[in-house]
């Protein structure tokens, strides 16, 4: 079969084509999607065909229109419509009983049907043109990773479908979240393009399967029959480490002078510390990023090759449990954990209660390091380093060789270049110093480093913990504590970087505002350091 290759003005010949029977490869924000009349069990079949699916992995139908759903389910529970006027057109599928009019072939055999509104203006203008709705999985051949670009669909699929049309890059990456409304509390069957965090402020409550982490335990049935399937997986062994970004780069290249063809699937700031081909997927605290070229980098690995790849582990806050969980399918669940212990960096604005939290962790096992009072110690300091403060900011904040601490800070902090020359000279031995108090530690380590991403610290660690407060509490907690006035302390909070700065590089997230339980919100912090989850 010869696949035409279309662009935006074949919009009613694509249409036609599905009218017929046939197979169209079309764009949608996620992932290419390979489409087929929803409604017509002979053109579903063919979908099966061409990607060497499983005949019990059911597909998703996709609309172009609310009014369209009805039409394919039971009923619009009150959850749904929800959900569509928060989502809809966007990354989100919802599982419901299906209609009649919906063949099995399409469900997999279920009494089910997955339904999703793309917002892709030209999925949307195809499914309308096709006047029916749109049954699509993933335009790639069963088991590879997901296409997320028109050449990736010409690659794998020219010659097995009808056409292929052009739409770009997609802006998503990663597919659709799935939803199923079937049961008594919504859960989630697979994250994607909308976080779980997203679906639980319009609906409350939401489950999210275990297998979305961990795969499915021996001998459990699969609530969504992808989920038992092989997945992403690149040509190439591809084994996730538990690892902080200086221990990733240490180890991969180790392993390469141990053995030819190691390559590493990577964070951006983690290159200048690699000595071996790599893949890149985004930066460290960009989850949207990494969604957006992950499946991209598997692509890449397939086209060039390598022996065997190691990949970084990448956050679980948000889009990155969705980045997470095809990772951890395309790695095949290889995950193996570096020796060490599990370093987590505490961070957050002033005020938020970060001495709280670490008292909390302390209490439970965890190992503290206070990097403030271990800058306060006499010996952190060497004569070498000295002679520098003294060059950089005049004998006098060493007389006779002994640090006048506070002479040096009001000499440092009178200008913002003098801060930044300050921390360059000290920042170097007091990571030698943390370094020292890391040695021979095992179990959950917790820095807390005021600068942890200034100083680069946030390179040793694997895990990052946020706490947060709403500013008014900030303000009142810290016009307690400190003899402040507030336009003070107000103008120390516009000197640091806003909240999200702190919420988005975190795995975590502990909210200590009025109200809530922080011993409980750490107990579960905890919990999944210790038990693996968000590890
Ligand atoms: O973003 C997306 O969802 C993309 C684009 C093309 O829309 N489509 C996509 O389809 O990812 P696919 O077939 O690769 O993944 C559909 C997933 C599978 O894991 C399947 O098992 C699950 O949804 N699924 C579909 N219908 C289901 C049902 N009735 N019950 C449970 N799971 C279902
Ligand atoms: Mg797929």
């Amino acid at each position: 079969m010869t696949t035409q290759l279309f662009g935006k003005e074949d919009i009613q010949q694509a249409g036609e084509i599905l009218r017929k029977g046939g197979l169209v490869a079309i764009p949608t924000e996620t992932v290419y999607g390979l489409a087929a009349n929803a409604l017509d069990p002979q053109a579903v079949k063919k979908i099966f065909a061409a990607k060497g699916r499983p005949a019990d992995n059911p597909l998703i139908a996709h609309i172009h229109d609310f009014a369209q759903l009805a039409g394919l389910v039971k009923q619009v529970p009150e959850a749904a419509k929800q959900l569509a006027k928060a989502f809809w057109p966007g990354p989100l599928t919802m599982i419901l009983e299906k209609a009649d009019i919906v063949p099995l072939e399409t469900t997999g055999g279920q009494e089910t049907v997955a339904v999703r509104f793309p917002a892709h203006p030209l999925a949307q203008a195809v499914i309308q043109a096709a006047g029916t709705p749109l049954a699509a999985p993933s335009a790639n051949s069963s088991g590879k990773p997901s296409p997320t670009s028109f050449s990736h669909v010409v690659e794998d699929l020219s010659g097995k479908i009808d056409a292929i049309l052009d739409g770009g890059d997609c802006p998503v990456g990663l597919e659709s979240t799935v939803i199923s409304l079937t049961g008594k509390t919504p859960r989630v069957l697979r994250p994607g393009g909308i976080t779980v965090e997203a679906l639980r402020q319009v609906l409350g409550q939401v489950d999210v399967d275990p297998a979305v982490e961990k795969g499915l335990a021996l001998g459990a049935k699969a609530s969504s029959p992808g989920m038992k399937y092989r997945h992403y997986a690149p040509g190439c062994p591809l084994e996730i480490l538990d690892a902080s970004p200086e221990e990733f780069s240490g180890y991969v290249n180790q392993k390469a002078k141990e053995m030819p063809g190691i390559a590493a699937l990577c964070f951006r700031e983690t290159i200048p510390h690699l000595q071996v081909p790599f893949f890149c997927y985004g930066g460290r605290y960009d989850s949207q990023e990494q969604a957006k070229l992950l499946f991209s980098a598997l692509h890449q690995i397939d086209r060039l090759g390598a022996a065997r790849v190691y990949a970084q582990q990448p956050a679980r806050a948000g889009m990155g449990l969705a980045v997470y969980n095809r990772l951890i399918r395309a790695a095949g669940f290889q995950k193996v954990c570096l020796p060490g212990p599990t370093v987590v960096g505490l961070i957050g604005p002033s005020g938020a209660g970060k001495s709280t939290v670490a008292a909390e962790l302390a209490k439970l096992g965890c190992h503290v390091v206070d990097c403030d009072q271990l800058t306060r110690r006499s010996d952190v300091y060497d004569s070498g380093c000295i002679a520098q403060l003294c060059q950089a900011f005049g004998d006098s904040v060493a007389p006779n060789g002994i640090l006048n601490r506070r002479e040096l800070a009001a000499r440092a902090f009178s200008s913002p270049e003098g801060k930044q020359l300050l921390e360059k000279i000290t920042f170097p031995p007091i990571l030698r110093q943390i370094r020292q108090e890391l040695e021979g530690k095992t179990g959950v380590v917790l820095l807390d480093a005021p600068t942890l991403f200034e100083a680069g610290l946030d390179s040793i660690c694997r895990r990052i913990l946020a706490v947060s407060a709403p500013e008014p509490e900030r303000l009142a907690r810290i016009l307690k504590r400190d003899s402040l006035s507030q336009a003070q302390v107000l103008q120390r909070f516009r000197a640091q970087y806003p909240e999200e700065f702190y919420t988005c590089r975190a795995d975590w997230i502990i909210t200590n505002a009025p109200g809530q339980n922080i011993t409980a919100q750490v107990k579960t912090v905890m919990a999944e350091l210790q038990a693996g989850g968000r590890v």
